[in-house]
C-alpha cells in the first residue's frame, strides 16, 4: 500500500469474520479501529476482548478497541472525532436465524437501526466509503445455479434475519441514489467457515451450533455425540443440502479487494463511487456428507451422524458464481474443502471451550 497508512473503522470486529479480516487488514498496514458491544464475543482479560488480544498476537499490531453498541449514537460520534476514519467495514449484526423469528424487532432494530445510525454518523463526518457484510441469504430459494448478482433478492428470505440483510442493502442503494458520492460494496457471503491458519482465532458459537461445520467439530472433539443431516430427499447428488463453504481467510481477503476498490489503488487511485453486490464463495458446490467426510479426513475422527429431517426454511442447494469478483475486484477463493476441515479442526481442538481460557 502506498501513501499514507489508511485507518479503517470495523464494527463488529470483535466477531468470527471481524477478527479474521482484521488479521489481514493490519497486515496490509491498515490502521484498525473497533466498535463492539461484545454481544456475541468474549471479553479478554485486558482491555480488548480475547479475540482482538488474539489478532494482535498474531499480527504483533495494535488494535483500538470501543465497546459500544451502534445503537449509542454519541459514541459513535466520538470514534469519529478522535480517528480521521477513511472507511467502514460493517460486520456489527445478530445473525442467528431461529432466533430472528423468536426476535423480530430485536433484529430489526439491532441490524437496520444499527445500520442506519451509522450511515448517519459517516454522513456527519463526510467518510463515505462503506463494505457492508451481506449475505447470500438475500437470494432466497435460488431460480438458477450458480446464483449470480443480478439474481432477484428479498423475495424468498424466509426469515427476519435474511430480511434485515435485504433491507439494509436496498437502504445503502437508496443513500447512493440520493448522493453519488458515496462508494459503497455489498458482500454477499456464501457459507464461511474454518478457522486462521495459526488456530488463534476461530470461530466460537456462545450456545449450541446452528451451522454445519462448528457442529461436526463439536462431534469431532467429543462435546457433542452426533451430527444430525437435515434431510436426505433433496434432489441432489446424495439428497443431502448442497452449499458453497468458503474458507475464512478466503473471505477475510475479499474485504481487503472490496476496500482496494472503494479506496482507489495504484495506478488508478480514483476509488470507487457507486453501490455494487459481489458474491464471496468459491462457485462449488459440497453436500453435507460430503463436509463429514473432508472433516473425518482432515480430523482423523470418526464422526457419528444420523439423517434427520429437513430444516424449515433450507434450500436444497446453493453455490456463487464468482466471477464478477474475480473480473471486477481480482480476487478468488483459493482454499479447498479440507483445508477449511483442517483448519477449523486446528482451532476446534487447541481450543475446546473457543474464547474462554479458563476452560480451555
Ligand atoms: P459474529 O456474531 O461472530 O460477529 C458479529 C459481531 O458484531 C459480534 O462481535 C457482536 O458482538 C457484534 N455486534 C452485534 N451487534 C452489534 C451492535 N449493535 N453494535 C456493536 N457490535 C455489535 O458474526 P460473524 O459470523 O462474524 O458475522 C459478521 C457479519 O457477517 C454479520 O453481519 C453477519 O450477518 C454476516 N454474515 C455472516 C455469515 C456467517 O455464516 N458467519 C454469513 C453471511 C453473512
Ligand atoms: C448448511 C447445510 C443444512 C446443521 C446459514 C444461514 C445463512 C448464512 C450462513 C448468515 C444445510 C445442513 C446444518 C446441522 C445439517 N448466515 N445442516 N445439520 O443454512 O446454508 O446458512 O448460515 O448470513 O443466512 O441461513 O448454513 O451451516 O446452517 O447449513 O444437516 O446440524 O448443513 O441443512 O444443508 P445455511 P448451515
Amino acid at each position: 500500500m502506498s501513501g499514507h497508512r489508511k485507518t479503517i473503522l470495523v464494527t463488529g470486529g470483535a466477531g468470527y469474520v471481524g477478527s479474521h479480516t482484521i488479521v489481514m487488514l493490519l497486515t496490509e498496514r491498515y490502521k484498525v479501529v473497533v466498535v463492539d458491544n461484545l454481544s456475541n464475543s468474549v471479553k479478554g482479560n485486558g482491555s480488548l476482548p480475547e479475540s482482538l488480544e488474539r489478532v494482535q498476537t498474531i499480527t504483533k499490531c495494535d488494535i483500538k478497541f470501543y465497546e459500544s453498541s451502534l445503537e449509542d449514537k454519541d459514541t459513535l460520534r466520538t470514534v469519529f472525532s478522535e480517528n480521521k476514519i477513511d472507511a467502514v467495514i460493517h460486520f456489527a449484526a445478530l445473525k442467528a436465524v431461529g432466533e430472528s423469528c423468536i426476535l423480530p424487532l430485536t433484529y430489526y432494530r439491532n441490524n437496520v437501526g444499527g445500520s442506519v445510525n451509522l450511515l448517519e454518523v459517516m454522513k456527519e463526518f463526510h467518510v463515505k466509503k462503506i463494505v457492508f457484510s451481506s449475505s447470500a441469504t438475500v437470494y432466497g430459494d435460488p431460480q438458477d445455479l450458480p446464483i449470480k448478482e443480478d439474481h432477484p433478492t428479498g423475495q424468498g428470505c424466509t426469515n427476519p434475519y435474511g430480511r434485515s440483510k435485504f433491507f439494509v442493502e436496498e437502504i445503502l442503494k437508496d443513500l447512493w441514489k440520493s448522493d453519488e458520492d458515496w462508494g459503497i460494496i455489498s458482500l454477499r457471503y456464501f457459507n464461511p467457515v474454518g478457522a486462521h491458519h495459526s488456530g488463534l482465532i476461530g470461530e466460537d458459537p456462545l450456545d449450541i451450533p446452528n451451522n454445519l461445520m462448528p457442529y461436526i467439530a463439536q462431534v469431532a472433539v467429543g462435546k457433542r455425540e452426533y451430527v444430525s443431516v437435515y434431510g436426505s430427499d433433496y434432489s441432489t447428488p446424495d439428497g443431502t443440502g448442497v452449499r458453497d463453504y468458503i474458507h475464512i481467510e478466503d473471505l477475510a481477503s475479499g474485504h481487503i479487494s472490496a476496500l482496494e476498490k472503494l479506496l482507489g489503488k495504484e495506478p488508478t487511485p480514483k476509488g470507487f463511487h457507486g453501490w455494487r453486490a459481489y458474491n464471496l464463495g468459491t462457485g462449488k458446490g459440497h453436500s453435507v456428507l460430503e463436509v463429514i467426510a473432508a472433516f473425518e479426513k482432515a480430523s482423523k475422527k470418526s464422526i457419528k451422524y444420523t439423517l434427520t429431517e429437513r430444516r424449515t426454511g433450507d434450500v436444497p442447494a446453493s453455490y456463487a458464481d464468482a466471477t464478477r469478483a474475480r473480473d471486477e475486484l481480482g480476487w478468488t477463493a483459493k482454499k479447498t474443502l479440507f483445508d477449511m476441515c483442517a483448519d477449523m479442526w486446528r482451532w476446534q481442538s487447541k481450543n475446546p471451550s473457543g474464547f474462554h481460557r479458563e476452560s480451555s
